[in-house]
């Protein structure tokens, strides 16, 4: 199918756009059906499945898309499917759409968290798998996902499956599976780094006097903004932070007690504990 289609604001985007299936259409789904639409994808050749007749009412009454409750027919005539159920229900959701996938060989791309491609791979019948990684600020459109793809998998494959995360926040693509453990650490867990930094300094600043709500209005907003100069100045962190702190200056009184707690080391430790733990559940599961 060919379509034309005018995305708000983005002009017309001429695309070629063949059927998606969605296998789930939970939380991720929605925001990955919604940030397609948004972006001016039809809703036309995207389907999808789940098993609960709310969700599916939802998704067709949201962005008009075609659901259904048979995941082996929504897979039908596909060439990009997204597996988008939780880790626990992999194993059945493959069972049932194993013999049409391993007939019509379409691209899957799976953003379920712990199950490696070959994994997929073999319970579908060796077809080309895509794992992604999206985290939780994409179901606001803000996401960061690593894609990671076997090397056999087509630029053109590649592309396609970028083009679908691309709709909910920014994508990098990592090259071996292995990294994903790391990923996981960094963005999937990263959310509740930055939110325990929100707390601990509005908790800071409420102890020195300030209004609690004023104090985390100012701990978001300095967040948001110290994201926003670090993405749209391209600077390094390390510049961004020295320009911020003039020596003898308050930041600098700070950064010291700072480093003097070691708290390189910690956060260091911190992230290498997720990604142990990462590695040890995708085990859990795959022994399962
Ligand atoms: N949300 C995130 O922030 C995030 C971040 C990174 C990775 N992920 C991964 O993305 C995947 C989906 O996450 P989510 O947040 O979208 O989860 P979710 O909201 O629970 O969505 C899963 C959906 O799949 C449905 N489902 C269950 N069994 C099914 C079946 N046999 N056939 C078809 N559909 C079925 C579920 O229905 P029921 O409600 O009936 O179970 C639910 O609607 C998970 O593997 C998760 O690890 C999510």
């Amino acid at each position: 199918v060919t379509a034309d289609t005018q995305a708000p604001g983005d002009g017309v985007i001429s695309t070629r756009v063949g059927k998606i299936a969605f296998v789930g259409g939970g939380n991720m789904a929605q925001s990955l059906v919604g940030g397609l639409i948004r972006r001016g994808w039809p809703a036309r050749p995207i389907v999808v499945a789940d098993p609960v007749a709310a969700q599916r009412e939802k998704l067709a009454r949201l962005f008009g898309v075609r659901t259904m409750a048979d995941n082996a027919r929504a897979v039908d005539d596909t060439d990009l499917v997204v597996l988008a159920v939780k880790p626990q229900d992999v194993a059945a959701v493959c069972d049932q759409i194993r013999d049409t996938v391993s007939r019509i060989r379409p691209l899957v791309l799976s953003i379920v968290a712990g199950v490696g491609t070959t994994d997929i791979a073999t319970r579908l019948g060796g077809v080309d798998v895509i794992r992604a990684m999206p985290n939780r600020p994409a179901l606001l459109g803000s996401g960061a996902t690593a894609l990671y793809a076997t090397a056999s998998v087509s630029d053109v494959r590649r592309t396609r499956a970028q083009e679908v995360m691309d709709a909910v926040g920014t994508t990098v693509w990592v090259d071996t599976e292995a990294q994903m453990d790391v990923v996981t650490a960094v963005s999937g867990s990263g959310p509740a780094y930055f939110f325990l930094l929100i707390e601990m300094l509005e908790e800071a600043g409420s102890a020195l006097g300030l209004d609690a709500a004023i104090a985390r209005r100012l701990a978001i907003e300095t967040a948001h903004g110290a994201a926003r100069m670090a993405r749209e100045t391209g600077a390094s962190p390390v510049l961004l932070r020295e320009q911020v702190t003039s020596s003898g200056g308050t930041t600098a009184a700070a950064l010291a007690v700072l480093e003097d707690a070691r708290v390189r080391d910690i956060f260091r430790r911190a992230v290498a504990a997720a990604a142990a733990r990462s590695a040890e559940l995708a085990r859990e599961l795959a022994d399962r």
